[in-house]
């Protein structure tokens, strides 16, 4: 039987597969409210086929308490933030949650971390866990990193469809434990040791991140002189070998806006171009007011209560709002004392943040300019409502005559 530990946005969806296809799961939260919705039927976030999933997986017999269980195979997936000022994991929740297993682990079980982890989080910080209750690795315990890559807004295809790393101290414990993921993952299991599965994930989101910086850097570099990056990087991508992506206004989520910073915590001298792309991606809501105040002192707007911006989740057509560009923009203004910008999105139905609309209409109504910071498809479907709007499009989705960008 396999206890998933943390079932927030992969934690569940990873243990509802395995459920589904026939392994035996009980998913444990500490979050008492979560565990209470889901035991009622409900799930705990919108994502494209999960209530299907969880009803499949409800029907074959999966759990949910906020008890650690015993048993001989644990998944860890709670969350791993980033200390803001030393840019180091923060392994504290993954730390808390092994003490918790140990308590009531018998001996021979397997712990897999699923967390996201930096290189060495396992040897620094779980091992010594372990040890400090009396078990010895490897003999009483089995230590496994399993890291996850599925995207938000399309998790239950992935989970079934992309490939996987296991990182195991053992090759046949990594074995064992990837039969588990096998009984629903379609793709390739490449079984390795464990700091190489660590590194392996954290470059895959870092690869993301730089070349999200060199799109939002071009962007810059066009702005500054005039020059449309978008017909710029059509072009360049007509090149056999050139693969350009597209500027937004900023990167969120708990991935790409995170885990590259662990390298830069953990390797300061090692990774300047690491660093300076995370700097450029967060730099970008910041670029994003100017260009707000830019368009109204040009089109002779002086209300910022008049302004809306139009998406508050950091992907689109997901009701996600971590460290979303538009929070990091609201945050920015409010350290330059000023307030007032109009906000609406369709997914989030709880007031999170001030002056939040919960209606399209209403919201177009009461504001001159549209700030599209996420292109959900409900904006693109309903491009034409903005008209007679002052447009700040940072999501080139927009298909008007008059439009403004990044
Ligand atoms: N969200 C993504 O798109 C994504 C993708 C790939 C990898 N990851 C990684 O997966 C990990 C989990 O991320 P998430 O987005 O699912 O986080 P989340 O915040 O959605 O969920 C984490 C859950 O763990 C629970 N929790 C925390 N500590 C606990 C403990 N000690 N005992 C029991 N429950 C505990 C919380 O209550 C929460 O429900 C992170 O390392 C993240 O970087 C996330």
């Amino acid at each position: 039987m396999v206890n998933v530990i943390g079932l927030g946005y992969i934690g569940l969806p990873t243990a509802l597969m395995m459920a589904a296809h026939g392994v035996e799961v009980i998913g444990t939260d500490y979050n008492k409210k979560l565990v209470d919705t889901l035991n009622a039927g409900h799930t705990t976030f919108k994502e494209k086929g999960l209530d299907e999933l969880f009803a499949n997986a409800v029907k074959a017999g999966v759990r949910f308490t906020t008890e650690y269980q015993v048993t001989d195979t644990y998944i860890v997936s709670v969350p791993t933030p980033y200390d803001k000022f030393s840019k180091k994991i923060d392994a504290c929740y993954v730390v808390a949650a092994v003490k918790s297993v140990m308590e009531v682990c018998p001996k021979g079980a397997t712990v897999v971390i699923e967390s996201t982890i930096s290189p060495g989080t396992i040897d620094k910080f779980v091992r010594p866990v372990i040890e400090e209750n009396g078990f010895k690795i490897g003999e009483d315990i089995h230590l496994v990193h399993a890291p996850e890559r599925i995207i938000p807004g399309n998790m239950v295809y992935e989970l079934l469809h992309n490939n996987r790393t296991i990182g195991a101290d053992n090759r046949e414990i990594g074995e064992k434990v990837k039969e588990y993921y096998a009984s629903f993952c379609q793709g390739e299991i490449v079984v390795t040791d464990i700091k190489t599965a660590e590194m392996t994930k954290v470059v895959e989101n870092t690869f993301r991140a730089v070349n999200i910086a060199f799109a939002n850097e071009l962007a810059k570099i066009c702005r500054h002189d005039g020059m449309d990056v978008y017909e710029i990087i059509k072009i360049c991508n007509m090149h056999p070998r050139v693969n350009i992506l597209q500027p937004g206004p900023g990167v969120g989520g708990h991935c790409i806006s995170v885990d590259p910073w662990f390298l830069v915590g953990d390797y300061p001298a090692l990774t300047k171009v690491i660093g300076e792309s995370m700097k450029t991606n967060d730099g970008m809501p910041d670029f994003v007011l100017n260009r707000i105040y830019e368009i109204m002192k040009e089109k002779g707007l002086k209300d910022i209560t008049k302004v809306g911006l139009y998406g508050l989740t950091y992907k689109e057509n997901v009701d996600d709002i971590r460290e979303s560009p538009t929070l990091q923009l609201l945050e920015s203004q409010e350290r330059h004392l000023a307030t007032g910008l109009k906000v609406y999105d369709p997914f989030i139905t709880d007031d999170v943040v001030k002056n939040q609309y919960h209606d399209l209409d209403k919201f177009l109504n009461d504001v001159d300019m549209v700030v599209v910071m996420v292109k959900h498809n409900e904006i693109k479907e309903n491009a034409d409502k903005l008209a007679n709007k002052v447009i700040l499009d940072c999501q080139n989705v927009i298909d008007l005559p008059e439009v403004y960008h990044i």
